[in-house]
């Protein structure tokens, strides 16, 4: 059985004291949330308050990023050893953001999947296809590259540990939400991919979230597609009525 996941991406979103907050009233609103996974990444500057605000709760903690060395002179960033120092579980990686603002190539993003593996976290790989490549008809081939070389030189049992999360940039904060039927088409595409390079019972053990635009009035639809098991959500994971909701999706 693939695991069920809702992680909620607050981008450079809320202060120490609002983080908190919201994650206070989630933690009220989901105390009965047994069969899905329940993810909260905050800003860096929010994680141990937020790791505080939800402890004794079934929530987990994620980070929006990370670098892929453990500790030196790199100014301005941070380690693997410091989000799990603060209570983190998970990272997201490779978001098209961090591909499109701050040069993150598939490369790096190689990397630092494998250093979050090597700290015991679990990466949130994400990956799509921008409206150009989808006009121009390369939207698989652009996802089928990114999840080769984003996963190059792994192995299966590291592959396993991690979960994908395929984001259609195009559809990431704009409204536009793939529809239900093209989400889980590619989805099966990633899944084809993951089953040729490893193996099929690889490809049917593995996680893979649908990001872009989720909202309280799509998810029960995304999440009914079958190759579809949860959500990375942005802007709708800030408000914690909706993300509840989203949470507590209907099949
Ligand atoms: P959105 O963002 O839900 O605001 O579209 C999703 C994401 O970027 O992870």
């Amino acid at each position: 059985m693939r695991k069920k996941i809702i992680a909620g991406n607050w981008k450079m979103y809320k202060t120490t004291r609002e983080a908190v907050q919201l994650a206070e009233n989630l933690k009220k609103s989901l105390v009965n949330i047994k069969n899905t996974i329940v993810v909260l990444c905050p800003p860096f500057t929010s994680l141990f308050s937020v790791g505080q605000a939800i402890k004794n709760s079934t929530i987990k903690l994620g980070a929006q990023n990370i670098y892929y060395e453990k500790e030196g002179a790199y100014t301005g960033e941070i380690s693997p050893l410091m989000i799990k120092d603060v209570g983190c579980q998970f990272v997201i990686i490779g978001h098209s953001e961090r591909r499109k603002y701050f040069n993150e190539t598939d490369a790096i993003i190689n990397k630092k999947i494998k250093t979050a593996l090597n700290f015991g976290l679990t990466p949130i790989f994400c990956v799509g296809e921008t409206l150009d490549q989808r006009e121009k008809g390369i939207a698989e081939s652009t996802v089928i590259s990114q999840v080769e070389k984003g996963l190059m030189d792994m192995n299966e049992e590291d592959v396993l540990k991690l979960v994908i999360a395929y984001e259609p940039v195009w559809a990431i904060g704009t409204g536009k939400t793939a529809t239900p039927d093209v989400a889980d088409g590619m989805h099966s595409v990633i899944r084809k991919s993951l089953s040729k390079l490893y193996s099929s019972d690889l490809s049917n053990n593995i996680s893979i979230l649908y990001g872009g635009s989720v909202k309280p009035d799509n998810i029960d639809a995304l999440m009914s597609q079958e190759n579809i098991d949860g959500a990375l959500v942005g802007g709708a994971s800030l408000d914690s009525a909706g993300f509840s909701r989203i949470v507590q999706f209907k099949k």
